[in-house]
């Protein structure tokens, strides 16, 4: 059990189950991608949250989409956490604490990700929705190939 100087999100089932989705599809995306290594595969959690959330059935504390993302094997390239909650955000980068492949920002993901997309390195996105909110995948071919998934809500 960890503590926060803020009220961790409760979620219900149909969360809880979305999470456990995002898991096994972040997976099986990596699985499927592994070898082509000039592909990057990065993920994009668009709704990041504060990596911890408790649940209303069991009111017990369960991961959210990035810890998941960061437990993901083979591993994903590059992680972007992004929420507007500076709160959430500033203890998803205690969580984060000593990682360089990820990148967390405190703002409205709407701008941030078209500063990601204009990103040289990204030029192609290939978006592959995987749940009714907004999970996709997205991904480029070509010179500094790079791929990855975005979670949303
Ligand atoms: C349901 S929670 C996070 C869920 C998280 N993706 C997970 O599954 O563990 C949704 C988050 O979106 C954030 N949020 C809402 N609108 C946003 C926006 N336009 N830009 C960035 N963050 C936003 C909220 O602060 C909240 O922490």
């Amino acid at each position: 059990m960890t503590t926060a100087p803020f009220k961790f999100d409760e979620i219900g089932y149909w969360s809880e189950l979305k999470l456990d989705i995002v898991e096994k599809y972040g997976s099986a995306y990596t699985k499927a991608f592994a070898n082509q290594k000039r592909l990057k595969k990065y993920y994009i959690d668009a709704f990041s949250g504060a990596g911890v959330h408790v649940s209303k059935r069991t009111k017990e504390q369960i991961e959210g989409s990035p810890v998941r993302a960061l437990k993901v094997s083979p591993a994903f390239d590059r992680f972007y956490f992004i929420d507007m909650d500076a709160d959430k955000t500033a203890y998803l980068q205690k969580l984060c604490e000593g990682r360089s492949d990820v990148y967390i920002h405190t703002g409205d993901s709407n701008s941030y990700l078209k500063r990601i997309a204009a990103d040289d390195s990204i030029s192609e996105f290939q978006p592959c929705f995987v749940s009714a909110r907004s999970l996709w995948a997205a991904s480029r071919l070509g010179g500094h190939a790079a791929s990855g998934t975005v979670e949303g809500g």
